[in-house]
């Protein structure tokens, strides 16, 4: 099933910097800016995480992700969430990695999250904000 479609992926390319949220295992929420997300396939979203920590301890403890993107131009927006997993080691680790690296080579590049996506969302204002659309 296609979860993140081409007018999806055209808001979320958009945006410079997510808003990334995340939960400790008794629900206390984190949000935390990250620019370094890429959209993998039609499922999978990418995050670099150089400097994470409450949203890296998060993602161990209670492994839950939801982002959003806001295209002001199209005035489309959307919420995507999902399961999150961390990856240390392995190609698409090092796919990540090389990327960080190329940006600045002192970025420590510390890990891979990678978010799964199970559920998309409008978020774009009026009717149908807040439906789940995929
Ligand atoms: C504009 C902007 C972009 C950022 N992009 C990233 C990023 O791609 N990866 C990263 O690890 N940290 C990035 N950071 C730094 C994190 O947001 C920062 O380390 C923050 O403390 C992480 O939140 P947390 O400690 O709640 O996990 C960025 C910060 C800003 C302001």
């Amino acid at each position: 099933m296609v979860l993140i479609n081409d007018e999806m992926r055209a808001v979320f390319e958009k945006v410079k910097v997510f808003s990334v949220a995340t939960a400790t295992r008794d629900g206390t929420p984190n949000v935390a800016p990250i620019a370094t997300v890429q959209f993998q396939g039609n499922d999978e979203v990418w995050l670099g995480d150089n400097y994470m920590k409450k949203t890296l301890a998060n993602a161990r403890d209670n492994p839950k992700m939801a982002i959003f993107g806001w295209d002001p131009d199209a005035k489309k927006c959307y919420q995507l969430k999902g399961q999150v997993e961390i990856r240390t080691e392995g190609a698409e680790y090092e796919q990540m990695r090389a990327k960080m690296k190329a940006k600045n080579e002192a970025y420590p590049a510390k890990s891979l999250l990678i978010l799964r996506v199970e559920e998309v969302y409008s978020c774009t204002p009026g009717a149908g904000a807040g439906d789940r659309i995929a």
